[in-house]
């Protein structure tokens, strides 16, 4: 049993995308469940337009918008291996849910596009790999379309990134005259041929050094001249420098027409890391044959509109999940019964009925579970908790109609609990005009919505001039009352203060040194990896 454990985790390979808005994310998630063949055409779900046919998509606002607003888990088998593709929010205003996502993978994938290089959010989510050690794979996508020189874009990974880059495949011909790619293990190439939209896999035609040379003769002799220098830069592939973060291997794809996307499945079994033992809160690692134990990175209502319901959605650590097993509920000790937890692809859910380390399960109806709790049978463990984060935007809401006072809190508490936004409350303000946080304003577009979809509560929603807030100690509760500075309670009883401004926050902090005021430095990173250029 533990033997089959240990094996199936060395197949799991768990993944994020991370990237800009429009660098190809959509596209790609298609892409290579295309290859993996869980999907036959691809065609139907190019272009904004026709998004809405897209199978990590599902929210009526993510289709209106074309953006992605919340995490998915697309699972599909390539080579023998299982991938495990997390979903990743595209909009800036939904970094937090990124920040969790990447809580719960292995391996990110940075998707570039080839004429823009690094961009804002990329360098932003990138901060957040840094910080939790995740491994990352660069993918430079669109080089089907005139860009940046291969030479420059590695240049300015290498100073951006920190990460020396390491390619695995080399483009043959410039951005925009793509002619095919070098496979820089095989010394052979791949060549490029465009398919009707994307539709269907690109054939590929495999040539030797001697075919390449003649067929794309200058092209051909420009790569190999390319990877001469990169041999000698000392730029290549090593599997214990890119797990520490030295390097980052990098890919060249024009996913669009499915081109490269084999190499990219390729990288993912052959160079991203399988799971491996976790730290729990004691700093004592859990085997991956220990008994079952997993981690909430996200919680979700409403996603199938005929039953109202509630997912968790949690990674598996150690040991094997199997649908209908009892397991405990660190934060409570309770028992939750796992009947109808299920695997997620897209709209179409599956009922898992195994899992293993590496793999996301969902449970539903889990109501008490949270957002970084965990779960687990046979010995008890508790993952280290998921940072939550300081508000940066607070607005009040109240219902237009006051008969449905009670569904509107209903409401509220449950978006509270699914991290969706903070429900804040002081005694001031008294319980009919709670305050709301967030860190980007279109998390309260989103709770309006859920509230009036799933709850029937149409809301108004006012803001208030607050766009700084402190976790306050205890004892410093007093002091802040005095510098008549206002407090708000959080549902995991953690008070805030709030500042209109971080000048504010500053006068307070100079005529009060005594307050601890400070931001913890989990708190400061994710700030700035979130703040917009
Ligand atoms: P996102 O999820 O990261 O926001 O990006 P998405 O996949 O939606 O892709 C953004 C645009 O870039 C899409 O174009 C898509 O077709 C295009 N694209 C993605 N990969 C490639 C590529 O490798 N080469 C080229 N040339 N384009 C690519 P769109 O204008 O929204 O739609 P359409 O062009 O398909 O009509």
């Amino acid at each position: 049993m533990t033997d089959e454990v240990v094996e199936q985790a060395q197949r799991r390979r768990t993944v994020a995308i991370i990237s800009h808005p429009d660098a190809g994310k959509s596209t790609m998630t298609e892409a290579l469940a295309l290859h993996a063949r869980l999907i036959d055409t691809a065609g139907a779900t190019h272009g904004k337009d026709n998004r809405r046919a897209t199978i990590s998509d599902w929210m009526a606002m993510e289709q209106e918008r074309g953006i992605s607003i919340s995490s998915t888990v697309l699972q599909f088998v390539y080579a023998d291996h299982v991938i495990n593709l997390v979903d990743t929010p595209g909009h800036a205003d939904f970094s937090e849910d990124t920040y969790r996502v990447l809580c719960a993978v292995d391996c990110a994938i940075m998707l570039l596009d080839a004429a823009k290089g690094l961009e804002a959010q990329t360098r932003k989510l990138l901060d957040v790999c840094r910080r939790r050690g995740i491994p990352v794979i660069t993918v430079v996508n669109k080089w089907d379309r005139p860009g940046l020189d291969a030479l420059q874009l590695l240049d300015d990974i290498s100073q951006e990134t920190g990460m020396l880059p390491t390619p695995i495949t080399w483009p043959v011909g410039i951005a925009g005259e793509f002619v095919g790619v070098l496979d820089r293990a095989k010394g052979s190439m791949v060549e490029f041929s465009r398919t009707a939209g994307g539709a269907t896999r690109a054939p590929e035609r495999h040539l030797s050094a001697a075919e390449a040379a003649e067929s794309h003769l200058l092209s051909w002799a420009t790569a190999v001249d390319e990877i001469a220098l990169l041999d000698s830069e000392g730029q290549t592939h090593d599997d214990d420098l890119f797990r520490e973060r030295f390097t980052t291997p990098v890919l060249f794809t024009a996913a669009a027409s499915n081109f490269g996307v084999k190499f990219v499945l390729d990288a993912i079994i052959d160079i991203a890391p399988a799971p491996t033992t976790q730290v729990d809160v004691h700093s004592v690692g859990r085997d991956i044959d220990a008994p079952f134990s997993a981690q909430v990175f996200k919680v979700q209502a409403g996603m199938d509109s005929a039953h109202r319901d509630r997912t968790a959605f949690a990674r598996l650590h150690s040991g094997r999940f199997e649908r209908g097993m009892m397991v405990t509920h660190a934060q409570t000790d309770r028992n939750i019964s796992t009947k109808y937890a299920r695997s997620l692809v897209g709209r179409e859910r599956a009922t898992s009925d195994e899992a293993f380390p590496g793999d996301v399960i969902g449970i539903v109806n889990a109501n008490d579970v949270r957002i970084g709790d965990t779960l687990y049978a046979g010995a008890a463990v508790t993952y280290p908790p998921m940072p939550s984060f300081l508000p940066e935007a607070f607005v009040t809401m109240r219902s237009r109609d006051s008969s449905r006072s009670k569904q509107f809190h209903r409401g509220l508490a449950q978006l509270d609990s699914e991290g969706v936004i903070q429900l804040l409350s002081s005694e001031a303000r008294g319980p009919q005009r709670p305050v709301l946080g967030a860190v980007g304003l279109m998390q309260f577009e989103v709770a309006a919505r859920r509230l009036r979809d799933e709850f029937r509560v149409e809301v108004e929603t006012e803001p208030l001039p607050f766009s700084v807030s402190r976790i306050v100690r205890p004892e410093d509760a007093a002091g802040i009352k005095d510098a008549g500075i206002e407090m708000l309670e959080r549902s995991d009883s953690q008070v805030l203060a709030v500042f209109a401004d971080s000048w504010q926050l500053k006068r307070v902090q100079r005529t009060h040194p005594d307050l601890a005021l400070d931001e913890s430095e989990e708190d400061m990173a994710f700030r700035q990896s979130v703040a917009l250029d």
